[in-house]
């Protein structure tokens, strides 16, 4: 089953998600959904279980009354994200500093190709999300690994580790806000990282595909936001994550210097491809209409992040979480379980909910110090979350005896 036309109000509710079940959420073509059948709640794949967006689902009606030919270059969506851009701190980007990508992924790839050689060392900070490292390791290149700490209440940058970790190295790939850990990077993280970086001459690919979905209140600061780095990065981004449209698949790389972005591109050529007719009608609705279907979905967020929290406080006080500052993302360290050392198969044979396995997020070599950890997705109904919740408590503690 699928949701009926037209049900997707413009406010999201717990009235209007309270109504649904898994079978209603559930879709055929899901790879959340399929990967491991019926019965098994999925908190794992970055997927929101939110329905199309209303206006995003109106414009691709209409587009659809148009033949699908080749599209122009869609000058309204470039003014729109340049407007966004300059609200998080961005000087006006030239509009040949703009690409478009296929989605968020291949811009990755094309940038680490376009910005260093074969050999060259590129820095990250772990756990990270997992294409950084295979992109890096499949285009030859070497992983240079900073381990962020766990702080009191969020997860740190370990400054000696990354000072380390950048010694020769041509290029800092930057997850901001972070996934898994759920930071943003704030204002003096961001120059401290701004003086390493130029200290030792690095190029920056920051990633920041989550930056809509932040429940810090404040305005989204870009890395690339202060002029002494903008032309050394190559900022990436996308709709699919605020908007749940990585079907679509679209993303973009921008920079401030041209010649940055020409280097990238010659690098790959033909390979990049480009995005769908769909997808940039996609975007530019989400844009110019979305943003009151966006606030309604942070809030329902910011109150699931909420539930989940107090929830595992209360219940399972045992397990190790910060609260997520921004994505629907959270890292939970389940560490002190007797059945820690195989914790996704367990909670997937026990309690029948699907997360990411810990050593997913690291580079293998370190790999075995996130045995233990998960990566639960909490975008879903609050009535989905609860029984996911409840499920894992049950088969968490039954286990613990
Ligand atoms: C930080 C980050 N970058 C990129 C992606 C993937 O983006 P896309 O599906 O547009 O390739 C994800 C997906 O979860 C992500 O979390």
């Amino acid at each position: 089953m699928s949701l009926p036309h037209g049900t997707s109000p413009d406010d999201l509710s717990d009235e209007f998600f309270g109504a649904l079940d898994a079978q209603s959420l559930a879709h055929p073509e899901s790879v959340k959904w399929q990967q491991y059948g019926e019965g098994v709640i999925p908190m794992w794949i970055a997927d929101m279980d939110f329905p199309v967006a209303p206006p995003i689902l109106r414009a691709l009606e209409d587009r659809l009354t148009h033949p699908l030919g080749y599209p122009t270059t869609d000058t309204r969506l470039i003014t729109g994200l340049q407007a966004k851009w300059k609200g998080q701190g961005l000087d006006e980007v030239p509009a040949d500093g703009i690409h478009f990508t296929p989605s968020v992924v291949p811009a990755l790839y094309a940038g680490i190709h376009g910005l260093t050689d074969p050999g060259d060392r590129v820095v990250t900070m772990t756990p990270i999300y997992h294409p950084f490292h295979l992109a890096i390791q499949e285009l030859g290149r070497e992983v240079a690994a900073a381990r962020l700490r766990e702080g009191e209440a969020r997860w740190e940058i370990d400054w000696d580790a990354l000072e380390q970790a950048a010694q020769g190295a041509k290029l800092l790939m930057l997850c901001h806000p972070h996934n898994p850990c759920g930071r943003v990077w704030d204002a003096e993280e961001l120059r401290r990282l701004r003086d390493l970086v130029l200290a030792h001459d690095l190029r920056v690919i920051s990633d920041e595909l989550h930056a809509d979905l932040s429940f810090t209140g404040g305005p989204f600061e870009s890395f690339a936001a202060d002029p002494r780095v903008r032309d050394r990065t190559l900022t990436v981004t996308g709709p699919c994550k605020a908007f749940n449209t990585a079907g679509l698949g679209i993303g973009v790389m921008f920079t401030h210097d041209p010649e940055l972005l020409a280097q990238v591109r010659r690098r790959v050529t033909g390979l990049g491809g480009h995005p769908s007719a769909l997808s940039f009608v996609m975007w530019r609705a989400a844009l110019e209409e979305g943003q009151p279907w966006l606030s309604g979905a942070v809030e329902y967020l910011r109150g699931n992040r909420d539930f989940l929290v107090s929830f595992l406080r209360e219940r399972l006080p045992w397990v190790r979480l910060t609260v997520p500052e921004a994505t629907y993302l959270a890292w939970l360290d389940l560490r002190g379980h007797p059945e820690a050392g195989r914790i996704q198969d367990f909670l997937l044979e026990e309690a029948r909910v699907a997360v990411h396995n810990g050593p997913t997020f690291a580079p293998d070599q370190q790999g075995a110090e996130y045995q233990g950890f998960v990566r639960l997705n909490f975008a879903t109904s609050r009535a989905l979350l609860t029984e996911a919740l409840e499920r894992l408590a049950r088969a968490l503690e039954t286990r613990r005896g």
